[in-house]
């Protein structure tokens, strides 16, 4: 394929953070632009046709049939959870490659739906594929390339904290009257573990190649009046590995972290930008981590005391980088073009999912669940 034509559905929210992407690529052509609200495809449609490449505008429209025309090759689905089972079928019955956002669907029936007809699209020569966008990170494969150089040692525990006051403004909104898919139980499959916590769950089992064999959580909504599902949740998830990680997700308050702890080694990343590396396993060169410290453990000090920890300031490119050489987007449309690979399958979406159900489960019964 030298050219791929594209249908974007769903132009507003985050769609519109990788637009440029598709804009800059030359062998990408944007055909169509369908969303709900024909301001936010036409305003789509005119960033599209604003480009140096001499590219045409695409249509812009409210009618997802348009998305389904003969000319288009691949359609990327940007809406919210509840349509992404409608309208993935319906591509792929229509002969169309399909990148599908995060989490697969609002529940674990439509995601299975949705890879079960991904895999029969595959039979038809159709590609499809999982948009997860912390795999735009080039320290997300630092990261796994140093379990795999044992620079961690053994994984004893992994942290993720994803958390942003989004569910505040959902809250006011919602009460004012105005309709939000995120405050929708339905439509969203749940709250802020569903929306934030796919993206560690599905990171650290890639990481560690292991799986999620038990949970136990907590979930409430504290501070968000009008949404539906939780505000804040807690889960303890053990790996198949032995590894135990904690994930705190919320949308009532803000802070980022990821941190992965081993016998050896330890990594702690803080609001996206401070970088803390530890190992007695030495140097480590990877594409932002570059390690050359020696770790406190090789003299230790009293808890709390080790000052050898090498600090670092590491940014995330923006989801709109193409040169990014981890831009999702672009290595799915080249993956396309060559006959490649996607990298993230729908398929390993859907166990995300079945984690996420499990995380429910234990919050709503407080037993731990066994997966
Ligand atoms: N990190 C990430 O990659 C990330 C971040 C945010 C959202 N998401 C995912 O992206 C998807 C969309 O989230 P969002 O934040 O952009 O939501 P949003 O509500 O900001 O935008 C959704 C867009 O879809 C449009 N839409 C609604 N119904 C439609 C329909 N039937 N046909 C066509 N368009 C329709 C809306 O008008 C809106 O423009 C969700 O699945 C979400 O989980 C991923």
């Amino acid at each position: 394929m030298n050219t791929i034509n594209v249908a974007f559905v769903g132009c507003g929210g985050i769609a519109d953070h990788y637009l440029s992407v598709y804009r800059d690529l030359n062998f990408v052509e944007m055909v169509s632009c369908v969303d709900a609200s024909l301001e936010r495809a036409e305003l789509a449609a005119a960033k599209l046709a604003d480009n140096s490449l001499g590219k045409p505008k695409p249509r812009a429209t409210t009618e997802f049939s348009d998305a389904l025309k003969a000319e288009v090759d691949l359609v990327v689905i940007n809406t919210p959870n509840h349509l992404h089972r409608e309208q993935t079928l319906a591509a792929f019955e229509a002969g169309k490659h399909v990148l599908l956002q995060k989490p697969v669907a609002a529940n674990l029936a439509d995601a299975e739906a949705i890879a079960f007809a991904a895999e029969q699209a595959k039979q038809r020569g159709l590609v499809s594929g999982l948009y997860l966008s912390y795999f735009d990170q080039p320290l997300m494969h630092d990261l796994k390339a140093m379990i795999e150089a044992d620079w961690f040692g053994d994984i004893a525990h992994l942290y993720a904290r994803l958390m942003h006051r989004g569910g505040l403004a959902v809250s006011q909104q919602v009460l004012s009257g105005q309709a939000n898919w995120r405050a929708s139980l339905a439509e969203t499959g749940g709250g802020c573990f569903i929306q934030l916590a796919v993206h560690y769950v599905h990171l650290f089992k890639w990481m560690m190649n292991a799986r999620v064999v038990r949970v136990i959580a907590m979930a409430k909504n504290q501070h968000c009046p009008g949404i539906e599902g939780e505000d804040l949740a807690c889960a303890i998830l053990e790996f198949s590995n032995g590894a135990l990680a904690t994930i705190d997700m919320a949308w009532n308050t803000a802070g980022e972290q990821l941190s992965v702890h081993g016998t050896r080694g330890a990594c702690e990343y803080i609001s996206n930008q401070t970088l803390m590396l530890d190992s007695l396993a030495g140097a480590f060169d990877g594409h932002v981590v570059h390690y050359t410290g020696q770790s406190s453990q090789a003299s230790p000090a009293a808890p709390g005391a080790a000052a050898t920890q090498q600090l670092s300031t590491v940014i995330a490119p923006p989801l709109g980088d193409r040169k990014n050489p981890f831009n999702q987007h672009r290595l799915f449309l080249e993956a396309l073009r060559d006959g490649g690979e996607p990298f993230v399958s729908i398929a390993s979406g859907v166990d995300d999912l079945r984690v996420v159900a499990a995380v429910y489960e234990s919050a709503r019964t407080g037993q731990a669940i066994q997966l």
